[in-house]
């Protein structure tokens, strides 16, 4: 091998996806590939695509255009480029990919990328290479961990993939097809894991699956639940927030929810989607629960931790959606008082049970519904960074901020929070008295350095 080799992965969709980027380049790492910010510069570019949405596809095709453009002006300088399309449009569209983009050397699904040196090793010896056959051996153990100096680069907080899949079969969504069967990563590996980032200055964990709170991975003495997952990690030194998205309402069990109560490292917060309030679109979506199940859920983590902020994901338009089912979406926003949200419009997806059903609502209705759930959501979000001015949150200060001298951070609720403060307080949590919020992130001031420590500690901030 001639030099250093390059690689350049773009992310799109979810954290999982995020994660999942970082584990192909520390294992593309041992194979000698050093990570390039931009795509001109690399030898391999991955873009580790998204299924969710019509959009998120799009815009894959559209980027394989100005990859093309650059594959082809490396050519001509004499340089060889691999293109590789992997995650969940890989998965779904196998094949396809390199029938309506040529330039594509190499496609492979999310249970397949530990295997990235060999396939492309396939690649480079001229070969069109899919792989999205759904794996046997264990992806994670397979794959390269994080380097130290790769951890410490990265950040001080991290996400950590404890469960993947899905088994619900929602009737809207692709990721079980994308993703597969439900399937746990042992609680000894997930230990080591996170040892090995606290270990390099991690303070942050959010444990990620796409039905995390359904984990139920091996433990020494029987499968665990998230709920022990989240007391052994609470354990491990250097660990100051544990966090876990995305859950499930049905999986919420007494134990997770006792969890919020018991452990002052799980953060108030919770991502809990609800996709519509009305029962009949619940039903059609085959959720499995009712409106008022779920209200049941956030009032018992609302009694276990009052201060409980909340976030959701909404779908508007979904097949039979009429105006009365739209009004329900609209009033639980209120009635649970999101911190945040997200909302879509429905987008059918193929292979889904919904996207079948001959009772498609029209595109303006899901541009108009969209709107003013939005308008909620925000009016929501705004009251809730409102409540915030006053009082003294806990930060953990991430990088620097929008000013000189900012550093930013985030509450307990995963708000960003802008304050003037010394980078040596990167990787801190810190005591701030919040002045002000804006739309997205609140402003404050330092009130003391280390929010568990008492005053003195302000003198070296001041000198
Ligand atoms: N159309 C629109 N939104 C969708 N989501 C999942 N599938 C679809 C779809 N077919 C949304 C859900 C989910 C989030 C990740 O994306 O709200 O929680
Ligand atoms: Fe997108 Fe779902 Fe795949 Fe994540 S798991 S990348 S959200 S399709």
């Amino acid at each position: 091998m001639s030099g250093t080799r390059k690689l350049h992965i773009k992310s799109y969709g979810c954290q999982m996806n995020v994660y999942d980027s970082q584990r192909m380049t520390d294992t593309m790492a041992r194979e000698g590939f050093v990570e390039a910010a931009a795509p001109e510069d690399a030898d391999l570019i991955v873009l580790n695509t998204c299924h969710i949405r019509e959009k998120a596809a799009e815009k894959v095709y559209s980027e394989l255009g100005r990859i093309r453009r650059l594959k082809e002006g490396a050519a001509r300088a004499g340089r060889k480029v691999v293109v590789a399309v992997a995650g969940c449009v890989a998965q779904a569209e196998g094949e396809e990919i390199i029938r309506r983009a040529p330039v594509v050397d190499l496609v492979f699904g999310p249970q397949n990328y530990h295997r990235l040196p060999d396939l492309l090793a396939r690649a480079e010896r001229g070969a069109k290479v899919v792989d999205t056959e759904f794996a046997v051996e264990d992806k994670f153990a397979a794959l390269a961990p994080a380097s130290r100096a790769a951890t410490r680069a990265r950040g001080v907080t991290a996400f950590v993939t404890v469960q993947e899949g899905c088994d619900k079969f929602c009737t809207f969504c692709v990721v079980p097809y994308t993703r597969g069967a439900e399937v746990s990563r042992p609680v000894a590996r997930i230990v080591a894991e996170v040892e090995r980032l606290a270990d390099a200055g991690v303070r942050e964990v959010t444990l990620i699956g796409q039905n995390v709170n359904a984990y139920h991975g091996e433990g020494p003495d029987g499968a665990w639940t998230l709920a022990r997952l989240l007391h052994r990690l609470a354990g491990i030194d250097g660990i100051a927030r544990l966090r876990y998205a995305t859950s499930h309402p049905r999986d919420m069990d007494a134990a997770l929810i006792a969890a919020h109560r018991d452990l002052a490292v799980l953060m108030p917060q919770l991502h809990l989607p609800v996709q519509s309030g009305s029962d009949r679109i619940l039903a059609v979506m085959n959720r499995r629960h009712t409106r008022s199940d779920y209200l049941d859920v956030i009032a018992r983590l609302k009694a276990a931790r009052p201060d409980m902020a909340f976030s959701s994901d909404f779908i508007v338009g979904s097949p039979g959606e009429t105006e009365a089912d739209f009004a329900a979406t609209l009033a639980i926003v209120g009635e649970v008082g999101y911190a945040g949200a997200f909302s879509f419009k429905y987008s059918p997806r193929p292979g889904t049970p919904a996207a079948e059903r001959d009772d498609q609502v029209d595109d303006d209705a899901k541009v108009e519904r969209l709107a003013r759930l939005q308008a909620e959501i925000d009016r929501h979000q705004a009251a809730f960074n409102e409540t915030c001015v006053g009082r003294t949150l806990d930060v953990l200060f991430e990088k620097p901020g929008r000013l000189p001298g900012q550093l930013v951070g985030r509450s307990p609720y995963l708000q960003p929070v802008q304050a003037m403060a010394p980078a040596s307080l990167i990787g801190e949590v810190v005591a701030v008295a919040i002045t002000r919020a804006g739309s997205n992130s609140l402003f404050g001031e330092v009130a003391r350095p280390f929010a568990h420590e008492p005053a003195p500690a302000l003198a070296s901030l001041e000198s």
